[in-house]
């Protein structure tokens, strides 16, 4: 080959170099240009007919910190309230890594916050696994607001271990980002059943200082087999999982507070975990000793710590926002929910369902039918403008405070208005009931 010939296939070379970002480019700009033209149309058809009985007008609505980089108003969805953000634990045990992998993409969104935490007892290979992917996960999406604990706790499912997690979870997020409202407990065995587009419309009317979270006083069978016996969680002292030990003395059911329980899913605002984590009020720390000693205990504490608290009594809704299909009583274990109950949790307007078997089928329908996930892809919503050559629907990403609400938003606000009604909401907060 002469040197001319060389000079011209490396000037042809250039030339096709030069063509293909420019064809891209122009893509990318008319892509942009018709999700904008898509999110007006939307936003402006989702300024909805979201309206709620009187039942919050007496709390006080929070007031969004003025240095959230989310809190301006988008020009595009103007008119709309500010959605908020939620700080997410999803806690997985060993052999949960590919379920907290996809449970973390059918619940992303640049708005929130999320913390991975893998039970101790977890390989150092399955963990290893976990932060490659998260890597890689913030590598690609670039918001920075996914995390791993790195020391990773050993969780007794049903002690005191269980709580003390959840608690250090909730201390990283505090401490990650002074800008988020909520936060919500999962597990890697739960799955949503609404978008988090819809989630955060329908949280975006609500105000900030609203507890989710099932509870009841009535402790019935209960007293005998959750107040009286003492247990010790091996957890919270050995570095090697053990069955709970019990204790064969009883204690007196407790006097100087009333007892909760309920539902060991919850949503709690971000003021009341401050509270448990850093208030002075000496309550929370009591209580979380107290507790160290009760069987099921995630189901009680933050019942109990809410209840007895004067300031956050009359903030919760009695509910948890799951659909959980117990056994009939004495509702100890919820049932593996399949393809046969797929309507049925539709119909019940929840944002979370558990539990779910590893990659069941009807995983693959929520994700498909609820969801509009493709596998191994983030959920798309509003903020996402653009695919990649690889089909993913939020490869170029916009303005996270443009909301897409779909079809879920309707069915959760339907659940949430009806909690919020005259007869559900004042009526059941907190209520001591006589045995
Ligand atoms: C609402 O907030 C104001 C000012 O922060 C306070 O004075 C008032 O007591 C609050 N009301 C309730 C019901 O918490
Ligand atoms: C938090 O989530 C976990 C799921 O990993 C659950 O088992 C636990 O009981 C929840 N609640 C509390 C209060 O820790
Ligand atoms: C909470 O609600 C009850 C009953 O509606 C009311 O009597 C009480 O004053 C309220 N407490 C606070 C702190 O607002
Ligand atoms: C669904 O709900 C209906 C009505 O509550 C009930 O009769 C039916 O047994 C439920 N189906 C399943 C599979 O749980």
């Amino acid at each position: 080959m002469t040197k001319r010939s060389h000079l011209f296939a490396g000037y042809a070379l250039l030339e096709r170099k030069w063509m293909r970002p420019f064809i891209i480019v122009i893509a990318a700009c008319v892509l942009l240009i018709l999700a904008a033209v898509i999110n007006l149309v939307s936003s402006s058809s989702s300024v909805s007919s979201f309206a709620y009985t009187a039942a919050f007008s007496e709390l006080n609505i929070s007031i969004v910190d003025p240095d959230d980089i989310f809190a301006k108003q988008s020009p595009l969805s103007s008119g709309m309230p500010i959605p908020p953000r939620f700080a997410y634990l999803i806690s997985g045990a060993k052999g949960h890594v590919n379920r907290m992998k996809r449970l973390l993409q059918a619940v992303y969104h640049p708005r929130n916050h999320y913390l991975l935490h893998l039970d101790l007892e977890a390989s150092s290979k399955e963990r290893a696994e976990l932060v490659n992917f998260v890597k890689q996960f913030c590598a690609y999406k670039r918001d920075g607001n996914v995390h791993v604990v790195e020391k990773a706790n050993l969780i007794t499912y049903k002690g005191a271990s269980m709580i003390a997690n959840t608690l250090h979870g909730a201390a990283i997020l505090l401490k990650y980002s002074k800008h988020w409202d909520w936060f919500i407990n999962l597990s890697a065995t739960d799955y949503p059943l609404v978008t988090q587009d819809d989630l955060l419309h329908v949280f975006s009317f609500l105000p900030k200082d609203i507890n989710f979270i099932e509870h009841t006083s009535k402790l019935g069978w209960r007293e005998f087999q959750r107040a009286k016996p003492m247990i010790i969680d091996p957890a919270l002292f050995m570095d090697k999982k053990s069955d709970i030990s019990w204790i064969t003395q009883r204690r007196s059911v407790p006097t100087a507070f009333k007892m909760f329980l309920g539902s060991a899913w919850m949503i709690l605002t971000r003021d009341f975990m401050e509270y448990c984590i850093a208030g002075w009020d000496n309550l929370p720390r009591t209580l979380l000793m107290y507790y160290a000693n009760v069987i099921s205990s995630p189901e009680g504490y933050f019942h109990t710590v809410l209840c007895n608290t004067r300031e956050y009594r009359n903030t919760t809704v009695n509910h948890d926002l799951h659909y959980i299909l117990w056994d009939n009583p004495p509702r100890q274990h919820p049932t593996t929910l399949t393809m046969e109950h797929f309507e049925n949790m539709t119909a019940s307007g929840a944002a979370f369902a558990r539990k779910f078997r590893a990659d069941d089928p009807v995983l693959d329908r929520i994700d498909k039918e609820l969801l509009g996930r493709k596998k191994d892809y983030v959920v798309p919503g509003g903020w996402c403008l653009g695919t990649n050559l690889w089909g993913d629907p939020c490869a170029v990403a916009g303005d996270p405070n443009i909301l897409r609400p779909g079809p879920g938003y309707k069915r959760l606000e339907a659940l949430v208005a009806r909690q919020l009604s005259q007869e559900m909401f004042r009526p059941r907060q907190c209520v001591v009931e006589e045995e």
